[in-house]
């Protein structure tokens, strides 16, 4: 465990550095889930760790991050990802825009935001990944700048699949509930699309269009460093319900974007940002194709997005993550991650604890752990003769990272590697030997 690189819902994510076993020397970023916080949720969270565990196992798309392992100790979840080490959106955006993707025109009145050139970039590359989920039925449900992070060559890549949801899955109605309680949590009401609130409200349908919705106010987002839709926390009147609030928000309708905007940028922003879910572009059938043929995409091959030199190059070395917000810098990881006996004092046994139950299947290894190369960004760093590129980085020297070496052979079913005992895994912490135990097989 190195350092913290970032806090959601139900934990923290750490940058982490395997030290033996498969993957030795390479670094990961692992999002590490206190099951007693899991516990102490009065809705099902642990459902919404599953999702996210079971979705990522079948996806396999360079601008989706890549799962690489789950492992779990008494105390906590874990799942261990590649390393984006180039920072989320989120901070590009609003906290330190690098000059080669800031918007001059903004910049010179002492504004934030993304000049068009980066907004089609990163846009192109998370509708690449959209596209790519949709077609296998799955909805991501949390699309937000704080959920698109940059690996060290630039490349966007969606995080965060606690909210997704595979829609092949019968229906299952206690974990749309959960999600519809959770909503607060893993999303944000500025971002959910109307018809999701009002699914949130009063149990209505609502499909993949919703996605569509949430980069429409990305784009905004990326462009202006500004929301469509904000409420000030004073101005809420907190008796009201989600649907309540959504109808206090001013409306697109009321926002003149032609004026914020080049032209085709306002053209996609504003087809996104359509009220009625059939009408809003992607929602119809191959809608990602119609999403992506607007003019503002017309420079973007799609099919070869993954070549295209990013717009930012992070300057990263080996298993730093320089990019990220100055609270987490200081957050000690000692201290973030919690190693107890569990269950606590007064549950007698491991059998009797619903949570030591839960988690029942839930460890993963990805076929490409086998593949990983420690010292591809600093092969790729030499080529590139670019400074500060150190090892790290558990993407491969090619430039589809989860093409990586292993060809079409590989299966992503889970290889059962469960640590023999909890007992065997205490005093991992520091050491890694957790993954070890984890991932020998
Ligand atoms: N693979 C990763 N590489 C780098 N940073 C990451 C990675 N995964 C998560 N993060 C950082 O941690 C934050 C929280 O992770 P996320 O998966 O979004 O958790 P949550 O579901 O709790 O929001 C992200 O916003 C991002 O900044
Ligand atoms: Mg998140």
């Amino acid at each position: 465990m190195e350092h913290v690189i970032g806090q959601g819902s139900f934990g923290i994510v750490v940058s982490a550095y395997k030290k033996e076993g498969l993957a030795a020397g390479t670094y990961f970023a692992v999002k590490v889930t206190d099951k007693r916080v899991l516990a102490d949720k009065s809705y099902k969270a642990s459902n919404l760790l599953w999702a996210e565990r079971n979705v990522l196992a079948q996806l396999d798309h360079p601008s989706v991050g890549r799962m690489l392992a789950t492992f779990q100790t008494q105390s906590n979840i874990f799942m261990a990802f590649d390393l984006y080490s180039g920072g989320s959106l989120f901070y590009h955006v609003h906290r330190r825009t690098a000059p080669e993707i800031a918007n001059s025109d903004r910049l010179a009145v002492g504004l934030h935001g993304l000049s068009d050139e980066a907004v089609r970039f990163y846009g192109a590359e998370v509708v690449a990944g959209l596209s790519y989920m949709h077609q296998r039925g799955i909805m991501h449900r949390d699309i937000k700048t704080e959920n698109i992070v940059l690996d060290w060559q630039g490349h966007a890549k969606i995080i965060d699949f606690g909210c997704s949801k595979d829609l092949r899955d019968n229906i299952d109605a206690s974990h749309e509930r959960d999600f519809r309680r959770a909503h607060t949590l893993c999303g944000t009401l500025e971002q959910l699309s109307p018809e999701l609130l009002s699914a949130v409200a009063r149990g209505a349908a609502y499909g993949k269009s919703s996605d569509w919705w949430a980069l429409g106010i990305m784009l905004f987002e990326m462009s202006t460093a500004t929301m469509p839709f904000t409420l000030d926390r004073s101005e809420r009147d907190p008796g009201a319900n989600e649907h309540q609030l959504r109808e206090q928000l001013p409306l697109s309708k009321s926002q003149d974007v032609s004026s914020l905007f080049s032209s085709d940028l306002a053209e996609l922003i504003s087809a996104l940002l359509v009220e009625d879910q059939t009408k809003r572009a992607g929602s119809q059938r191959r809608g990602s194709e119609r999403v992506k043929s607007y003019a503002f995409f017309a420079p973007i091959n799609f099919d070869r997005l993954q070549s295209r030199v990013p717009p930012f190059v992070p300057v990263v070395t080996a298993g730093q993550c320089p990019y990220v917000g100055k609270k987490y810098k200081a957050m000690d990881v000692n201290e973030c991650v919690h190693e107890q006996k569990y269950p606590p004092k007064g549950r007698k046994s491991k059998a009797t604890d619903p949570l030591s139950k839960i988690f029942d299947g839930f460890d993963f290894v990805n076929p490409d752990m086998e593949f990983l190369d420690p010292n591809a960004m600093e092969i790729a760093g030499d080529a590139n003769a670019r400074t500060g590129v150190g090892g790290g980085g558990a993407t491969t020297a090619t430039t589809s990272s989860s093409s990586a070496a292993g060809g079409g052979s590989k299966t992503r079913s889970g290889l059962g590697s469960s640590p023999d005992t909890v007992d065997q895994v205490e005093g991992w912490f520091g050491t890694w030997d957790i993954m070890k135990v984890a991932c020998a097989n």
